[in-house]
């Protein structure tokens, strides 16, 4: 599978094609818009968001609401579209702004942001919302919450299988499943907005009901944690990503952090099981059938109310970095994004490796698979 995406920040809009998804899912609009409303939440946002609309529109692909096998396209307009825009001569320290102008031959950073805005992520969560609609037939289901913003970091160990704990997150403004560090999370939040600064934070991604066995050590490029930290990478802002406890880990003997191999025939869901998961669920490039833990590190937002020096393009001059209207913390934003990039990434790792053209041949090898799995 693959997609493609399109659209600038304030153009009309965004389009989304995606390739090679099986026929026989099905998918609606709605399915769609209820991950884009989650992408625009979280607090520390700007106003852009309460802007747009988020409604999406599906062109092709879809049959009396089930997927043909043919390619999906889908279009979300944009509220806010410019159709005139003055030109910014004053780059910003931390966004595509400079490397841009100079790689395109332009002094106008317009052209360059419309593109690199974050804006495009909303193609990343229509294409994961589809992707999820996929896993959702295998059962295979993916968490997100908020780990930390700035210094202010949940500590807590969260149990992710618990049933409320999805509660605890979509109840939290910033995504946190944790009371009192939420709270915290939004003081930190309320500073910046003050200071006129921006945070960064880390989101941290899990996975349930992901068989072993998915993935390879065959292939540089095939390895599964590979494919999952170019995909969570690629979201504007994430400047580290970790599976498991990756860096936690390097720091200790093996003897603390090489998870310990379990075997009892009634061990749920498969028998051979750890009892801790430093690994996140990957060995080898691939599961080994504990739940895929991975965490995105975001920078601090590069637009900031209280500018940084910077330099004027066409005067050459010391000036201050442009002010536009802007988030103070995305991520909260950034898990959903993570999210969508991570169920991508296990759906076309899944179809490649059961093939099949229809949910239905997909689904049969898959629960095959799993009875083996099940039957050791
Ligand atoms: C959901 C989301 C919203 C963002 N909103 C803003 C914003 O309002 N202003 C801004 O300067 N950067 C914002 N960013 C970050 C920039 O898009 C990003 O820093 C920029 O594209 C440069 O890419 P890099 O940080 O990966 O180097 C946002 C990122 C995400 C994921």
């Amino acid at each position: 599978m693959r997609f493609l995406t399109a659209g600038e920040s304030h153009g009309r809009g965004l389009v989304t094609i995606i390739e090679g998804f099986p026929k026989g899912v099905s998918l609606s609009e709605e399915d769609i818009n209820i991950e884009l409303s989650r992408r625009r939440q979280g607090y520390g946002r700007g106003k852009r968001m309460s802007i747009e609309s988020e409604k999406c529109e599906i062109y092709s692909g879809l049959r009396n609401g089930k997927t043909i096998g043919s390619p999906i396209s889908i279009v979300l307009p944009n509220v806010d579209w410019q159709k005139e825009q003055s030109p910014i001569y004053i780059p910003r320290p931390g966004h595509a702004d400079l490397p841009g102008a100079i790689k395109y031959h332009t002094n106008d950073i317009r052209d360059i942001w419309e593109r690199a805005s974050a804006r495009e992520t909303a193609c990343r969560v229509i294409a994961g919302a589809v992707a999820k609609k996929f896993l959702k037939e295998l059962n295979i289901k993916i968490i997100s919450f908020t780990r930390a913003i700035g210094p202010i970091r949940l500590e807590l160990d969260i149990d992710i299988r618990n049933s409320d704990i999805e509660k605890l997150i979509d109840d939290s403004p910033v995504r946190c499943p944790d009371n009192k560090t939420s709270e915290d999370m939004i003081r930190i939040i309320d500073e910046a907005i003050e200071k006129g600064d921006t945070l960064g934070g880390i989101f941290e991604l899990v996975v349930l009901n992901i068989p072993p066995g998915i993935g390879t050590y065959m292939h540089w490029d095939k390895r599964l944690d590979g494919l999952i930290a170019q995909a969570i990478m690629s979201i504007p802002s994430v400047k580290g990503v970790e599976i498991g406890s990756g860096f936690y880990s390097s720091e200790n003997f093996g003897s603390n952090v090489l998870d310990i191999i379990k075997y009892n025939k009634n061990h749920s869901p498969w028998s051979f099981y750890r009892e801790t998961n430093f690994a996140g669920g990957i060995e080898g490039g691939m599961t080994n059938g504990e739940p895929i833990v991975v965490r995105g590190a975001v920078k601090p937002v590069p637009t900031l109310r209280n500018p940084l020096p910077s330099i004027d393009l066409i005067s050459k001059e010391e000036t201050k970095a442009i002010v536009l209207r802007s988030d103070v913390c995305i991520v909260p934003s950034a898990g959903v994004i993570g999210e969508a990039m991570l169920a991508w990434v296990l759906a076309d790792k899944i179809i490649e490796e059961f093939g099949g053209n229809t949910i239905e041949e997909i689904k049969s090898r898959f629960s095959q698979y799993l009875e083996y799995v099940r039957s050791l």
